[in-house]
């Protein structure tokens, strides 16, 4: 087991990593001393994991309701948000209550988005079965749902009291889901941490096939990144932003993909871009670029490259909630570890980064 602290003053938390964590939630929770809990979660996870979680629960004394959600992104909305709270009501929570959200980033979302609301904000903990989860929603207290006209457009910051990730749950999860999360993880190492990158390039058969040390290991060191970043930004008005790389292009690609392209797909699609922007700039060496390409490549992280024409991307990246008075602004990598925040990226910067990408995505890289 391995633990490290997101450190907030009054609101700092633990995050515990170990296998077999959820036969322990009751115990591992106990410290919080909570007498009411209601559990979200969905059915997918509910079936997989919820007699585990809640046995333990039962087990260490704790009173205990489950409110469960349909599974997928479209139901993380105000509707599914309130019959939660409806849920919350019913069954008498009160202002020291617990909400444990029991799923990946849907279900993280919404339930930390119902705590911050009900009550003006009980506690939660984040218990996060995807490994987009355990590395990124989870942790930083981001909790929202969408709006018929965007994504989080309705939502607050609202940090939980723990997050517990068993690295067990990433044996059900689909190899796709699987990817989509791993997409998160490399961006980490390029943006931030040479050393954790070189990890990943060490360990690249291991992490292929999830080798349950070397996961607790990515997962650990993940999580110390995007706590080290909350730590500095917990707000997003400054470093934070960098974990947008390959956001600003990926946004535009899933989106005119009509979804087909899932979103660690599009955000390795546009990490890439990114440095290749950067390259165009002379502000990356082609070697390193060459370095990043290949870890992509070999953890099976880029799709094909959706059927959509390059000056449409411009376009939808002009649309991007983040893109200010048409500015694009976006994050690129100057050197693994290292970041440069560019403004004023222009249009044929974008669909010349974009061409590149395209025929790297066909490419067999060896
Ligand atoms: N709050 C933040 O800072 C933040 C950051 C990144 C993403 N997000 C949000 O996260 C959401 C995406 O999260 P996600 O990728 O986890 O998707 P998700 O929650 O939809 O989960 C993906 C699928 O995996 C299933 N599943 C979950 N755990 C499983 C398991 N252990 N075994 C088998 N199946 C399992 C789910 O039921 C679902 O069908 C988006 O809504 C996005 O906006 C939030």
């Amino acid at each position: 087991m391995k633990n490290l602290i997101v450190n907030l003053n009054e609101r700092s938390y633990p995050i515990i990593i170990g296998s077999g964590l959820l036969a322990q939630t009751g115990e591992l929770i106990e410290q919080l001393n909570k007498g009411k809990v209601l559990l979200v979660s969905n059915p997918t996870v509910l079936n997989l994991y919820g007699d585990k979680v809640l046995n333990s629960l039962q087990q260490a004394g704790l009173n205990v309701n489950v409110a469960t959600i349909p599974d997928g992104e479209i139901y993380k909305n105000l509707q599914e948000a309130s019959n939660v709270l409806d849920k919350a009501v019913c069954c008498g929570l009160e202002r020291d209550s617990l909400i444990i959200a029991l799923g990946g980033g849907v279900i993280g979302d919404l339930a930390g988005f119902v705590a911050s609301i009900y009550m003006r904000g009980i506690d939660f903990i984040q218990i996060p079965t995807t490994l987009l989860a355990q590395v990124d929603s989870s942790v930083g207290g981001k909790v929202a749902v969408n709006h018929p006209c965007g994504k989080n457009l309705i939502g607050s910051f609202h940090q939980p009291r723990m997050v517990l990730i068993d690295i067990e749950t990433l044996l059900t999860l689909d190899d796709s889901e699987y990817r989509s999360g791993l997409a998160e993880v490399v961006k980490y190492g390029v943006i931030y941490d040479r050393g954790f990158f070189a990890f990943m390039e060490n360990n690249i058969d291991e992490i292929n096939t999830l080798d349950n040390e070397t996961l607790q290991e990515l997962i650990y060191r993940a999580c110390t990144i995007k706590a080290d970043i909350v730590n500095q930004d917990e707000k997003e008005m400054g470093i934070r932003i960098i974990l947008n790389l390959g956001h600003t292009f990926g946004h535009s690609l899933e989106k005119l993909s009509g979804y087909s392209l899932r979103h660690g797909e599009a955000v390795a699609i546009g990490s890439i871009a990114a440095c290749y922007l950067s390259c165009q700039m002379g502000l990356m060496d082609t070697g390193v670029l060459e370095n990043i390409q290949k870890i992509y490549k070999k953890l099976n992280l880029i799709p094909p490259y959706p059927d959509i024409d390059n000056s449409q991307v411009y376009e939808g990246m002009l649309n991007d909630k983040k893109v200010c008075q048409g500015d694009i602004r976006m994050v690129i990598p100057l050197n693994i570890g290292n970041y440069h925040v560019l403004s004023g990226v222009g249009r044929e910067a974008v669909e010349e980064a974009l061409a590149h990408t395209k025929v790297f995505c066909g490419s067999d890289y060896q």
